[in-house]
């Protein structure tokens, strides 16, 4: 165990010299680093409508259980999304900022629906997550601003519109919480989901009227959320990258669409990676804030991811017991 414990801790050293040196050298480059990376929604199975599929780390009974578990979860998701896709498609094919406003809203509440949970569990004592907390919050802010965006443009104008989202985001919270409870990998495979349908959807709007958008001026909120004053929650939700490499250029409402769809890639890239449990970390978490890199976000063997895991590890624990 002390072994474990300590190949952990130097490799996270490593990774965190590492992770300095890219940081620096991506600082000082950091007016060329305008563009996207490379996510590909198309090319990569990872996030292409079936979300992620993750494979159990070894061959034993209880790893057969659990790819038939993960299975189970992601057909569930999958036609849970596709059924909302096609009511929305329905009711929104052409009124495009009223469909925006409507998923914007949707869009942050399962960010409230785990952050409610984990501190929950932080209340019980049962363990804490520091980071999973942090990253939450930055994405349910960004989230927000997409909302904010869209009520600018005006897609909150109509009452129905008002009334349908915000009803859809209570159910929506309770559902997205019991997920979380019952499983936090398919609560998050969940909302990879969603993410990854908000990015097709702006990437579609954009190739579809991107030259119209290039003529529009930009929303006057999303100047303010991507260009001005203090951009650490706009880092914050950005896992896979390092703090300070994406900065975006605002000159009219094509740039504005651009970034909220390249927003939803981020989201749909950081619910993937926390499907692996204690997988997440900030990108700030040893870089700038030493006192944070604790293993504050590291359960212990004995502890479980949500009911379905505490279920699966009773049963697998009374198999070999018995063997
Ligand atoms: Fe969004
Ligand atoms: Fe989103």
């Amino acid at each position: 165990m002390c072994q474990i414990l300590l190949h952990t801790h130097l490799h996270y050293d490593q990774s965190r010299k590492l992770f300095k040196v890219q940081a620096r050298i991506l600082q000082e480059n950091e007016e060329k680093v305008v563009v996207e990376d490379s996510f590909q929604p198309k090319s990569s199975p990872e996030v292409d409508g079936s979300g992620s599929d993750r494979e159990p780390p070894d061959g034993s009974s209880s790893s057969g259980i659990e790819r038939w578990v993960i299975k189970l979860e992601q057909s569930i998701n999958i036609l849970l999304t596709d059924s909302v896709i096609k009511i929305l498609d329905t009711l929104y094919h052409d009124r495009d900022y009223a469909r925006f406003f409507v998923l914007e809203t949707i869009a942050r509440v399962p960010y409230f629906a785990f952050m409610s949970v984990l501190h929950m569990y932080e209340s019980f004592g049962w363990w804490r997550r520091a980071d999973y907390l942090k990253v939450h919050f930055a994405e349910s802010w960004n989230e927000m601003h997409h909302l904010l965006i869209m009520e600018e443009l005006g897609g909150n104008a109509w009452w129905f519109d008002r009334f349908l989202s915000q009803h859809i985001a209570v159910f929506y919270y309770f559902m997205a919480a019991f997920m979380y409870l019952l499983s936090p990998r398919m609560a998050y495979h969940f909302s990879e989901c969603v993410e990854h349908h908000a990015f097709e959807t702006y990437d579609k709007f954009i190739n579809a009227k991107g030259e119209d958008l290039k003529k529009l001026p930009a929303s006057k909120v999303a100047i303010k959320y991507y260009t001005e004053g203090d951009m650490y929650l706009f880092d914050e939700f950005q896992t896979s990258r390092a703090p300070n490499t994406r900065r975006p250029v605002i000159d009219n409402l094509y740039d504005v669409f651009v970034n909220i769809r390249d927003d939803e890639a981020e989201h749909c890239k950081t619910m993937k990676a926390c499907q692996t449990p204690g997988n997440l970390r900030s990108p700030h978490s040893g870089f700038d804030n030493a006192f944070e890199d604790d293993a504050g976000c590291i359960l212990p063997d004995t502890s479980c991811e949500g009911i379905v895991d505490c279920i699966k590890k009773s049963v697998t624990r009374d198999t070999s017991s018995v063997n």
